[in-house]
């Protein structure tokens, strides 16, 4: 495999380590004739591999470029190819896992102008809100992102335009940062337990948005009976399901929560007036902190509408039953689990 164009034309580039699948030479080519003449401002590869799609994009002309990987050997070939071309003082490795990478990049206010993202799998459905979303958040105005995927085009069809071009078993896909239109919500809770009012309101936001990431996080007010991870749990279970739904911990702010996901919505169930009250000040303080991030409200269903996971809690508690109060599929979990605590309410 040699480098294409550029400075570093015609330099080979290392062998390729067992159990990385590099771009072929017909796809590299074929993408760097698609994406034109002129290289400019930074790149990001992700899932990079032997890092070069970043590489031919340094050579041809892009000021610096962020390879993020986490396998050990592809990180030793990246850095041997980036010295073979001589192209090292311009680039920066970062060993890790991809959605983490991105989430600390959002936090430092970091924007590319070319993202490659070749992800050794087709990008989970669960996975789709992470990495799309981010990467789309990433890309600074007039940037373009390349996806590459094994399977259909790559992330499904959710809120993503394009243009898609195959090349035997692989699926191309260039995107522009507008046509990145996915609409990420998150919906935030102690879900101490998930009740089957919080399930409702999931499954309706999973209808409108594109992708919704449930958060688990803490309640200052309350300290929850169950650790999160348990919490979580339980949303898996109920979810496994939604397709376009995910399950995350938060440990901070909602909003820094939602900025690293490149989430554009928080939405809530409402359930009478007294929830008004709480969750108009959480808007407004939200909406304080970040102006760009909208908080929709869901009205519960009229059977949920005096359901609350404390309720479920002081129930199972003293042993009563919560059929219909909590989904079917975490029934006995949920009884077994609470009715050993003291309600905590
Ligand atoms: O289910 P709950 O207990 O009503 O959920 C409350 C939660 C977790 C959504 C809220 O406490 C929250 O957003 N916590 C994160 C910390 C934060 O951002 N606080 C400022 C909001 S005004």
């Amino acid at each position: 495999m040699r480098v294409i164009a550029g400075t570093a034309r015609g330099t080979r580039l290392a062998p390729v380590p067992r159990g990385v699948r590099p771009t072929s030479d017909r796809v590299r080519e074929s993408v760097f004739n698609a994406l034109g003449q002129f290289f400019e401002g930074d790149v990001l590869d992700l899932y990079a591999g032997t890092g070069s799609l970043g590489i031919e994009a340094l050579s041809r002309g892009c000021d610096r470029a962020a390879f993020v990987e986490k396998d050990r050997r592809a990180l030793a070939t990246i850095r041997e190819n980036l010295q073979r071309t001589k192209l090292q003082d311009r680039a920066e490795v970062v060993a890790g896992d991809v959605g983490r990478v991105l989430d600390r990049m959002l936090t430092d206010g970091r924007q590319f102008n070319l993202i490659f993202a070749d992800p050794p799998y087709r990008i989970a459905a669960t996975e789709v809100g992470g990495v799309l979303s981010r990467i789309g958040a990433l890309l600074a105005p007039g940037g373009r992102a390349v996806l590459e995927s094994g399977e259909a085009p790559a992330a499904g069809t959710q809120g993503e335009k394009g243009v898609t071009r195959r090349y035997g078993g692989t699926y191309v896909t260039i995107l522009e940062r507008s046509e990145i239109t996915m609409i990420v919500a998150v919906c935030p809770g102690s879900f101490d337990p998930v009740t089957a009012g919080h399930l409702d309101i999931i499954r309706r936001a999973s209808k409108i948005f594109d992708h919704v990431v449930i958060a688990v996080g803490a309640n200052m007010r309350k300290k929850p009976v169950l650790p999160a991870v348990e919490r979580a749990r339980l949303i898996e279970k109920v979810t496994a399901d939604i397709e376009n739904v995910s399950v995350e911990f938060m440990d901070g702010l909602l909003v820094d929560f939602a900025r690293e996901r490149g989430a554009q919505v928080i939405v809530k169930g409402l359930r009478a007036v007294s929830d008004f009250e709480s969750e108009f000040e959480q808007a407004q303080l939200n909406r304080t902190m970040y102006p760009e991030l909208e908080t929709v409200f869901i009205m519960a269903s009229s059977e949920h509408s005096f359901l609350s996971s404390s309720a479920v809690r002081e129930i199972a508690s003293f042993g009563g039953d919560v059929r219909g109060l909590v989904p079917d599929g975490i029934l006995e979990t949920v009884r077994e689990i609470y009715s050993g605590s003291d309600g905590n309410i």
